[in-house]
This record gives structure tokens, sequence and C-alpha cells, in this order.
């Protein structure tokens, strides 16, 4: 991943002007580096897209919540995408405003509901007529009404990882497209909800926009019909599922080409376009540094033994995610095929598979890269492994905007007798 915001100067990686073994230096690995610049730059190629539509760039929290980011998104303009209390609690201690926030999730509880509801956010993306009664029997008990989307399973294949496509009929998001002007017509009769918009959100990591058009343009015809039955419709809310390039080669369109398509089916239908991109905003603009510990040479294997593992960046594990894993100073040792692990005691515990990487050596740091996105926040405590630190590089300055967990942490509200 050598872009704008990560490249090499006389042989050593920097983040923007940074050196990242600076950083490993002196805030320690394993950690999460971000690059500031990287994100305000996606951000704005989203916006200068859809300048002059109506529109909201809800960034999707649960990619990367880190204060820091969130904040820093919050002043680039997005709103936010959210799917627990958690995250909601996150974005207004960030600074974010509630009033551009929408609330997804299958499985929204009662208290985050009222939560939501307290702090006026502006839409719930509601999965089930059994969801939109509650929120509407909160709301009426507030004495408010509630802003509410009915996320549609619009059955496109998202062709991407299985556990992270969404959008077919047999998957438990969404309300079928069958079923759904029925129940937006039944939704009229309760009276504490305000129908004003459709959304769906059809997977993650999609690399091929055919089937996210597809989508849209499913979402027009139904916008169309539920206006044309007299529901007042005005935001279409198109869901996150951009894809970025993991692996060299790999070709995809840049948040600027898939807004630019977007803007072109969705104006002039008189309606506030919302989009919940997470990835395709932080990926590219976080790696994970790294230590390598050991060298191990097996009969069968070459291993790099490395202090980073599955419970700092569980993608490789989960869905034999490709990461590409470059060192930080480049070296005449050439490449050799290996398996990079971590210390977990897992087989499952491994970074990269049969790869060809730098023929790096104990105390030499590695960058594994595209981890700004479902890095830090699906880290674990697993093997009690502290979590990693989180530092942000805002051009030639860096700051840790997470410190790394203490073994105090690890034990934090646990009681021995
Ligand atoms: N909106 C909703 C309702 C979502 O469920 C998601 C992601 C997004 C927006 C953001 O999608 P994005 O633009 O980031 O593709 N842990 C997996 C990804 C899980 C995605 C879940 N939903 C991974 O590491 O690939």
């Amino acid at each position: 991943m050598i872009t704008d915001f990560f490249s090499y100067r006389h042989d050593a990686l920097h983040c923007d002007q940074v050196p990242l073994a600076d950083i490993a230096a002196r805030a320690g690995t394993p950690c999460y580096v971000y690059s500031a610049g990287a994100i305000r730059a996606r951000i704005a190629a989203y916006d200068q897209a859809l300048a002059g539509v109506p529109h909201c760039v809800c960034y999707a929290v649960k990619a990367n919540s880190n204060l820091a980011l969130l904040a820093l998104a919050a002043a680039a303009g997005t709103g936010f995408d959210i799917v627990s209390g958690g995250e909601l609690y996150r974005v207004l201690k960030a600074g974010g405003d509630p009033a551009k926030v929408v609330f997804s999730g299958v499985g929204k509880t009662a208290a985050e509901i009222e939560y939501a509801l307290e702090q006026r956010i502006h839409s719930f993306n509601c999965e089930s007529e059994a969801e939109l009664v509650l929120i509407d029997a909160l709301a009426a008990r507030r004495g408010v009404r509630a802003r509410v989307a009915l996320r549609v399973n619009p059955d496109v294949d998202a062709a991407t990882h299985p556990y992270i496509s969404t959008g077919l009929r047999e998957h438990k998001f969404g309300i079928d497209m069958a079923e759904i002007d029925a129940v937006y017509q039944r939704a009229l009769a309760l009276g504490s909800l305000e129908l004003e918009g459709v959304s769906c959100h059809i997977g993650s990591q999609i690399l091929d926009i055919g089937a996210l058009m597809e989508a849209v343009d499913k979402m027009l015809a139904l916008a169309g019909r539920l206006r044309a039955a007299g529901l007042p419709i005005r935001h279409l809310d198109l869901g996150g599922g951009l894809g970025v390039a993991y692996a060299p080669g790999t070709v995809t369109p840049d948040a600027g080409a898939f807004a630019s398509a977007v803007r072109a089916r969705v104006e002039g239908h008189g309606l506030t376009l919302m989009l919940e991109p997470g990835r395709s905003i932080v990926a590219e603009a976080g790696v994970l540094v790294t230590r390598v510990l050991y060298r191990k040479h097996s009969p069968r294997k070459e291993f790099i033994i490395v202090d980073a593992a599955m419970t700092d960046l569980i993608r490789p594990a989960l869905y034999k995610a490709h990461h590409e894993i470059i060192p930080l100073r480049r070296t005449a040792l050439g490449t050799v095929r290996a398996d990079v692990v971590g210390p977990v005691c897992e087989t499952g515990d491994f970074l990269a598979r049969d790869r060809d990487v730098a023929n790096v050596l104990p105390g030499d740091f590695l960058a594994v890269c595209t981890a700004g996105a479902y890095g830090f926040v699906s880290a674990s405590n697993y093997n009690s492994r502290p979590r990693p630190a989180e530092v942000l590089v805002d051009g030639g300055a860096w700051r840790v905007v997470r410190a790394r967990e203490t073994f105090e942490d690890l034990v934090r509200g646990e009681t021995a007798p």
C-alpha cells in the first residue's frame, strides 16, 4: 500500500512526513498508525463528487471508532452511521452532531432506542415490523415523533465474502422487497413515526459497483412507488460497502468515482442522499506496525513470528483476508516465502500465509497495510494480550490517541475471591 500518505523516503516507510520507525520506537509495538490527511482526502472525495446534491456522508463508526478519528470526521462535516448505544456515546463524546446520526442494526434494544430519541438523532434505519412498533411506542411515551427509514433487503448479490454479504433474501438484514410496500402502509397507522426514508446496505468490501448500482435502481423504484402511494419519502440511504484494494493489482473504483456513479442515478429525484461508508474512508489510512520477534525454520515452512496477532487484526484469520506486509526499512536481503504469524496459541493466528515477504530479521519492523478499517475495533484480549496503542499522524506531527492497554486494564471489573 504505497499511497500519497504511506511512502518510502530514503528506504524508510513514512506516514505523511513521519518515519514509522520513530513511532514504533516511542509508542511501542504492536501499534496502529492512522493518517489524518488520508481520512480527510477520502471524505472530501465523497463530498466533492456529490457537491450540489443534497447529501450526508454518514461515516460508519463500526469501521474505526477511535474518538480522535470521529472528531476528525465530524470536523470534516460528516454525519455518522451507528449500530449501538456505545457508538452513539462515542459520536457525542467526539463532538459529532446527533442531528446527522442514523441508527442501523437488526437488534436495537429499548434502552438504545430511548437513548437515541433523547439525543434527537436524525433517523432510525428500521429492520423489522416488531422494531417499528417498539420505536413508535417509545417515541409516543416521550411525546416525540421518530424519523424512520425502513431498511429493505433488495435481494442483490454483493459478490463479497459470505460473512459480510447482507443483501440476499436469506440474510437476517432488512425487510423483504416483496413485503416492503405493505409494511410501509401498515406503519402509517403508527402515530409517532415519520416514515420519511428508504434504506439498504447490501454488504461490505464490494469491488464491482454493478451490484451497488442494481441496488440503487431498486431503491429508486421503491421510493417512487411509495411516493405515488402517498408516503412523504424524503431521503434515500444506500448504506456503505465500497471496497478497497487490499492486494496489489485489485481494480476498484475510488470513493469519488463511486459517488459520481451514484449521483448520476439519484440526481433529479428530489431525494436527500445518505451514504454510510466505513472501509472506503479509513482502511487505506491505517497500518498495523509490528516487530519481528523470531525467525523459525521448519522442514515444511519458514515462519516470521511477530508481536502482533489475530487479537490485534482478526481479518486474515476470520475471512482469509489479504493484507500487504512491508518492511519499515527496505533492506538488501531480498524476500523470503514465509508465514507471518503471531504469538497466540492457535494455528489460525496468522497475518499472512505462504507469502513472499521482506527477508526481515528479529528486531526489524513490519507494517501490515490497509488496516485502518475493522482492525482495532475487532481487537480482543484473548490470551490476555493488552490491546495495542493507536497513533494519529497529521502532516509532520503525531500523537497517541489510544494508550496501549496495561495488565491492570486486562482485569478491570473482575474480582478474585
Ligand atoms: N452500514 C451498515 C448498515 C453496515 O452494516 C456496514 C458494515 C456499513 C454501513 C459500512 O460498510 P463499509 O463501507 O465499511 O463496507 N468486519 C468486516 C466488515 C463488516 C462490515 C459490517 N457492516 C471486515 O473486516 O471486512
